[in-house]
């Protein structure tokens, strides 16, 4: 990963010899160490730093800036002041997409949907503008994993940067007013693409995934949540509305872990509300529900939390980075519309569709536990140890308890 030495050119030095770049350190006064950080990170130096690199290489901020593309918001008002002349220079040469390939055939079609084998860009070339409710995109992270398709997972950031960007400009061409755009991925990217996404479409939220993703490592944090970014195009969603989750009890003792004190009768029989942090979508990691080998595959419980929350059915499901299939199958059994691609090998996906009362039984089981403060199973066991449940506060708070105060006892003479 990392740059590809945009700093260095910026002040005319040569990124292969070490010799030149320990010279340069040492003109600005700098340690080497921290030099080749901001080139291999592309920081724009700051404090002390930039004015020692502006004294030992003449050059100015906004120079720095422009050269290395880290533009903020004071230059981005100066080039909407000169736009006329940047146009000038630049050229006005539209940015239009070139058409995808003129008729691209389906290797698997269902009721509901179409995959594509294809690379993303080619594929989202052919979709009509405005036509797509929801687009979900879980993108490789540039990790450098090993996938299917043998793809280079293991590009210089700001291209990695770059082609997120295509393919971004293309879904938001295609989604339809009011739809939504979801980007799963590490904070690390998602902080990137959430800066480009503004201004484009209106945030909805940044959802945290509890998912530990990698091991701990001295001198940071343990990286224990993805991103789930949502996004809609337009002034507001078509559909907002999610599932209510049951309160959490302990598994043993089926208590709560929570006190309600005497708020018991305002909780939701329905459940409680979804929040932007969730902890209940585990990772599939065990052999049984893998549908292909390998990492990378989402939890069917997100998809259909996703799908769920921001379609009707009848709606367009959009996913420009296949997999395994995740959400070409959670979309089918949900009966939304789908159509996606994958540029890797796509018989995994296949297979899935042959074996889809999996999936289906599957998520039977995800939503028949959804929608209630306690599920039945747990229900049952509280009503069994004397716990209050929705409908035993209900009952309460319904038939008032008649009124005694110390009715002295009646007496017959
Ligand atoms: C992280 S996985 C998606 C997993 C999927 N969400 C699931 O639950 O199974 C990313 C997938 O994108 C595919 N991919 C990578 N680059 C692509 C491209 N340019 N066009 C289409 N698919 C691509 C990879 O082969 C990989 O299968």
């Amino acid at each position: 990963m990392g740059y590809s030495n945009q700093f260095f050119q910026a002040l005319g030095v040569d990124s292969n010899s070490s010799k030149e770049i320990k010279v340069a350190a040492a003109k600005a006064g700098i340690p080497v160490a921290r030099f080749n950080h901001y080139n291999k990170t592309n920081t724009l130096p700051s404090g002390e730093d930039l004015r020692l690199i502006q004294n030992a290489f003449g050059v100015s901020e906004l120079e720095l800036k422009l050269k290395i593309g880290r533009i903020d918001r004071s230059t981005i008002e100066l080039i909407q002041q000169y736009s006329e002349q940047v146009l000038g220079v630049i050229g006005r040469a539209e940015d239009v997409a070139d058409a995808g390939p003129e008729k691209m055939e389906p290797v698997f079609s269902s009721p509901f949907g179409s995959l594509y084998q294809q690379d993303c860009l080619q594929f989202l070339k052919t979709v009509e503008s405005d036509s797509v409710d929801l687009v979900f995109a879980d993108p490789p992270f540039n990790l450098d994993k090993l996938y299917p398709s043998n793809m280079d997972d293991n590009i210089k950031e700001e291209e990695y940067l770059s082609w997120t960007e295509s393919w971004l400009k293309e879904s938001i061409r295609v989604l339809k007013q009011g739809g939504a755009l979801f980007i799963w991925n590490l904070p690390l990217w998602n902080s990137n693409i959430s800066s480009f996404l503004h201004g484009r479409l209106t945030f909805k939220h940044w959802i945290a995934v509890d998912i530990k993703y990698s091991l701990p490592i001295q001198g940071r944090l343990y990286p224990s949540h993805y991103s789930l970014l949502y996004f809609v195009k337009g002034e507001k969603g078509n559909k907002l509305v999610a599932d209510r989750l049951p309160t959490p009890t302990c598994p043993s003792c089926f208590d709560n872990l929570k006190d309600y004190g005497g708020y018991k009768h305002k909780m939701n029989p329905q459940g409680v509300s979804l929040t932007d942090v969730w902890t209940d979508t585990p990772p599939v990691r065990h052999a049984k529900y893998k549908k292909r080998t390998g990492a990378n595959e989402l939890p069917v419980k997100l998809l259909d939390r996703v799908i769920e929350m921001s379609t009707n059915e009848g709606d367009l499901v959009l996913d420009p980075f296949g997999g395994s299939g995740t959400t070409f199958v959670v979309a089918e059994l949900k009966g939304r519309r789908w159509v996606g691609c994958e540029i890797g090998p796509c018989e995994d996906i296949v297979n899935r569709f042959d074996s889809i009362q999996d999936d289906k039984a599957n998520l039977d089981s995800i939503r028949s536990n959804l929608n209630y403060l306690y599920t039945p199973i747990i229900k049952k066991e509280r009503e069994a140890r004397g716990l209050w449940t929705a409908e035993s506060v209900a009952r309460n708070n319904i038939e008032p308890k008649p009124y005694v105060k110390d009715v002295p006892e009646f007496k017959l003479i």
